[in-house]
């Protein structure tokens, strides 16, 4: 089965980390976003992957033709954002039988082998994973009957509209002649067109809930938070290569001063020196980071390149690539910092 990826959006939420890199690749346990999406998928079987990009980004520099992560990638890029379901049918010459869609900023441990054998039991012409959450408010709705079969969708429902914490996964089992409702080079939506129009007319579309594990990389603190599940283990690390309960990852070449201390989980990426007596806690570090003497690092991200003078405190802060901070600053906890300044 091949998989289409849908990667679009300005994802503005997730700046300044996305200011120089397509939300795509930023770097989770010090591995391009989408590396870890293609070993999970690579687990079931699925190698065979399309990646529909809303516009022309430079995602093909890190993964080019897939082969050295053992896949096979094509690409698809729209003139103009074609919306879910319009970046999938702009993909349609590569789709033949039945596939899956995965929402390019989820990362989950659903069974998607189950959930494709589930689809072909149902005979169902489209299956969508749904997964629970405390507040269902900013995502879709999904209602079943007891046979799993989709009665109803609500998007981002008011809170007294709430009937399930079940939401839309962003995973989907869709049969191949569902492209043909599809509007060619038309913005159209899965969510909010294509899934009610065939619900209205009755075909079968099912759920397949699972409680695994699945998060959204929609905000740096979400980005925080998958980093920090990894390493705790949650996600089922091993299926993305990583080797669950290491609380502090450090990567190559990055010198540690003896007397710094990290306290987990903590991920700081190559190239980066931590200079004596630095305290860096719950973080995320990304590649040739510099950090001073006393400077104190909590609950932040800090990108490419950044200078953080000795004595500087930074606490729940976002720091786009290149930043530096002056000796002895604090920033207010809750900053994100612009790529390329000095506070
Ligand atoms: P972001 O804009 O990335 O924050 O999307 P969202 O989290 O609001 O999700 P939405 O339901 O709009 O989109 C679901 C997935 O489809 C996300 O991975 C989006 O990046 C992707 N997507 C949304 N619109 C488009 C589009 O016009 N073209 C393509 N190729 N992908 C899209």
């Amino acid at each position: 089965m091949k998989a289409v990826i849908l990667i679009g959006g300005e994802a503005t939420r997730m700046r300044p980390l996305t200011q120089n890199i397509p939300k795509a690749v930023v770097p989770v346990l010090n591995t391009p976003f989408l590396e870890l999406v293609f070993r999970y998928l690579s687990q079931h079987g699925i190698r065979d992957i399309i990646l529909a990009q809303s516009r022309r980004l430079p995602i093909a520099g890190y993964f080019d033709d897939g082969s050295q992560f053992g896949i096979r990638i094509d690409y698809t890029n729209e003139d103009a954002p074609l919306d879910t379901a319009g970046a999938v049918k702009n993909a349609e010459k590569y789709l033949n039988e039945a596939f899956l869609v995965l929402n390019g900023d989820v990362l989950t441990d659903v069974d998607i082998s189950a959930m494709v054998s589930f689809h072909r039991q149902k005979r169902a012409k489209v299956t969508i994973a749904l997964t629970p959450v405390d507040d269902p408010t900013s995502y879709g709705l999904v209602e079943t009957d007891d046979e799993n079969r989709i009665t109803r969708f609500l998007e981002k429902p008011r809170p007294d509209q709430i009937t399930t914490n079940l939401i839309n996964a962003g995973i989907y089992v869709i049969e191949a002649d569902v492209l043909a409702r599809i509007p060619l080079q038309t913005s159209f939506s899965f969510e909010r067109e294509l899934f009610p129009q065939l619900l209205a007319q009755d075909e079968p579309i099912y759920a397949y809930p699972s409680a695994g594990y699945w998060i959204d990389i929609g905000t740096p603190q979400k980005y925080l938070q998958l980093n920090q599940d990894l390493l705790a283990g949650k996600a089922s690390s091993r299926n993305y290569g990583f080797i669950p309960n290491i609380d502090v990852l450090l990567g190559d070449k990055t010198s540690l001063n003896p007397k710094a201390q990290i306290k987990g989980p903590a991920v700081i990426g190559s190239g980066c020196t931590i200079e004596e007596d630095a305290l860096i806690e719950q973080s995320v570090i990304w590649q040739q980071v510099k950090i001073g003497r006393r400077a104190k690092v909590k609950n932040s991200i800090v990108a490419n390149h950044c200078q953080l003078g000795d004595d500087c405190v930074i606490q729940d802060a976002v720091l786009g690539d290149n930043v530096t901070v002056t000796r002895g600053a604090r920033l207010a906890p809750g900053s994100k910092i612009q790529p390329d300044t000095t506070v």
